[in-house]
């Protein structure tokens, strides 16, 4: 099978043929029909996050079970799946009490699968990772049955793989972390596939006030098409935060999301919270950053800071429901999709995101 591969964080990516094993007890093989192209993959590329190589990149992904392994009885050959990036033990006190997006038994972080070894090889013999343990840039991804989730046959594939990253986290990030509230006002920092994702959850969740900011004026006016109804084009931080308190009118932001993964931002998030507001810090910044914020004002007006993995997805539940609010015309994921691309677009993909252009790219297999 073909697959985008880096030797290790930092590296450029290069299509390699690879080999993979057939599933194992508690395994599926999926045929990949779709793989969106995240920012997360981006700060692998580019050595922001440290993680083994060599490794199968990708995390955000659909396609059909083709085999099934011993002991599984949860899917069978044909079924359409969205795979999740974090797959949950379901055994942990937080698998145990629901809490599956920060499960603390799942192999995931390791990029391997549950028994600890690797599907994928090289001709030579030695294994290649899956990221997050299913490298979703590839023909073929051998994984754990509960990594991937049956979704309706009805959904494109390129949508399917939305679910499976960045409509869940923003998505998610809204209605479950934050449970926004009708009537709510938002600022969403930030309008790729994941802030975009967030407008998208706001407006389902009845916000009446939805403010986009980007620095990319082309940006903005995605998000107004999304519903967004006010819109801040960035700038330094403290005229960003004036024309934002400016744009929330009297009453002032009650949820900020953050979702660049920026220290100005998140200190931008937080700052222009009224009383009472809460910042949902959605974005991941590189490894050991660090942000700041006046202590004094922020207990005295009981603010709040929350952080969003996954928007609390537990995906069993949650991608069959983004795919049925989808197939009802409420979620518009497919208006993410700037384009299908091939695998071996993919670092033309990522030179475009460097320079926040364009939406989501999605690789068709
Ligand atoms: N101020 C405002 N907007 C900015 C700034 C800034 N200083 N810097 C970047 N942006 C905008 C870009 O123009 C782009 O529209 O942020 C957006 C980021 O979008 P993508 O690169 O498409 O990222 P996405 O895949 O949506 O992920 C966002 O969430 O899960 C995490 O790792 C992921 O940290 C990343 C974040
Ligand atoms: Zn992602």
């Amino acid at each position: 099978m073909r697959a985008v591969v880096i030797e290790q964080a930092g590296l450029p990516t290069s299509v390699e043929e690879l080999l993979i094993d057939e599933p194992r007890e508690g395994e599926v093989a999926v045929r990949m029909t779709a793989s969106g192209v995240c920012h997360s993959d981006l700060h692998v590329r580019d050595g922001e996050w440290p993680r083994p190589g060599p490794i199968i990149l990708g995390h955000e992904g659909a396609g059909i079970v083709d085999a099934v392994g011993p002991g599984v009885t949860t899917l069978r050959p044909g079924q359409q799946v969205v795979l999740t990036w974090y797959y949950p033990c379901l055994r942990c006190r937080n698998c145990q009490e629901g809490r599956q997006w920060i499960c603390t038994g799942s192999r995931s972080l390791q990029h391997r699968a549950a028994d600890g070894t690797s599907r994928a090889r090289r001709a030579d013999g030695s294994s290649v990772l899956a990221y997050l343990s299913i490298g979703t840039m590839a023909e073929r991804a051998v994984v754990p049955a509960d990594a991937a989730i049956p979704i309706p046959d009805a959904v494109a594939p390129e949508v399917a793989a939305l679910i499976g990253c960045c409509v869940s986290t923003g998505v998610g990030a809204v209605l479950k972390t934050a449970d926004v509230p009708a009537g709510a006002s938002v600022v969403v920092f930030g309008l790729g596939g994941v802030g975009l994702s967030v407008v998208m959850g706001a407006v389902l969740a009845g916000a009446t006030r939805i403010v986009a900011v980007d620095r990319v004026a082309a940006k903005l006016d995605m998000a107004a098409e999304f519903g967004a109804t006010h819109l801040v084009q960035a700038s330094d931080p403290d005229a960003t935060v004036s024309a934002i308190r400016e744009a929330a009118g009297p009453d002032g932001i009650d949820f900020a999301f953050e979702a660049i993964g920026l220290t100005s931002t998140v200190e931008q998030a937080i700052a222009v919270l009224p009383p009472g507001g809460t910042a949902v810090l959605v974005g991941m910044t590189p490894v050991g950053q660090r942000a700041s914020f006046d202590v004094f004002p922020f207990v005295d007006g009981s603010r709040r800071i929350i952080g969003s993995n996954y928007g609390f997805a537990v995906a069993a539940n949650d991608f069959p429901l983004y795919a049925d609010l989808h197939l009802a015309g409420r979620l518009p994921i497919d208006r993410l999709v700037e384009a299908t691309i091939g695998i071996d677009d993919v670092e033309d993909a990522f030179d475009r995101m460097r320079r926040g252009e364009g939406l989501r790219r999605v690789i068709r297999f």
